[in-house]
């Protein structure tokens, strides 16, 4: 558990402090039919996941925070409070899994990402989005959320693509920076 639950009093506020993602950017990474299931994990109030539904109303928002989750709910969302450590859906559930600006929080990154890879479909593809750790003012953040006693953990994106290193051979990792942003692209061959 958080040392503080940041995000229980953040919920009404979020999408007002927090601009909208980049759209065009992450749909051409997630390559969205109207059939494709994704699932947003760490997903809260739906910030990511309302790009997501510009392709597909196939979409799952998994949280902890049940705070997150009402926003998201109230957008039309469905949502599953879970941990991502333990996200509760069979093998292979899911042909997108998204994860934006949520990895650093995690208490276990690794068993995280044993899970995103667990349910996702052969042919699908996770697409994580975090701060670029090796741009300077990203670290001043980093440092920040530790004095807010966030308990955030950023990885730079080495270590976040090192984390599906141990996935089966038919993973291919991809990454791509721009300014602070880095996409970490996970895909899991077809058979
Ligand atoms: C900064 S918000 C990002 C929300 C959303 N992905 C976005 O882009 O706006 C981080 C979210 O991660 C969630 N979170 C933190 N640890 C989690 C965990 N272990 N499992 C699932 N969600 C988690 C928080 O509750 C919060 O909603």
């Amino acid at each position: 558990m958080p040392i503080l639950d940041h995000f229980s009093w953040f919920a009404p506020y979020y999408d007002r402090l927090i601009k909208p993602g980049d759209a065009e950017k992450m749909l051409a990474l997630l390559q969205l039919s109207s059939s494709t299931r994704v699932l947003d994990v760490g997903g809260g109030t739906g910030r990511s996941a309302e790009m997501a539904r510009l392709r597909t109303s196939h979409i799952l928002i998994a949280d902890l925070s049940p705070a997150m989750l009402a926003q998201a709910a109230a957008k039309g969302f469905q949502v599953t409070a879970a941990a991502s450590e333990a996200l509760p859906f069979p093998a292979g559930a899911f042909d997108r899994v998204i994860m934006v600006d949520a990895l650093h929080h995690v208490c276990d990154q690794p068993q995280t990402a044993r899970e995103l890879w667990r349910v996702l479909a052969p042919g699908g593809k996770i697409v994580i989005e975090e701060f670029n750790l090796h741009v300077l003012w990203v670290k001043w953040i980093a440092l920040a959320e530790k004095l807010a006693l966030m308990r955030s953990h950023f990885l730079n994106p080495l270590q976040i693509a090192a984390l599906f290193a141990g996935a089966p051979a038919d993973a291919s990792i991809q990454i791509e920076t721009e300014g602070a942003t880095v996409w970490v692209i996970v895909t899991r061959l077809a058979h």
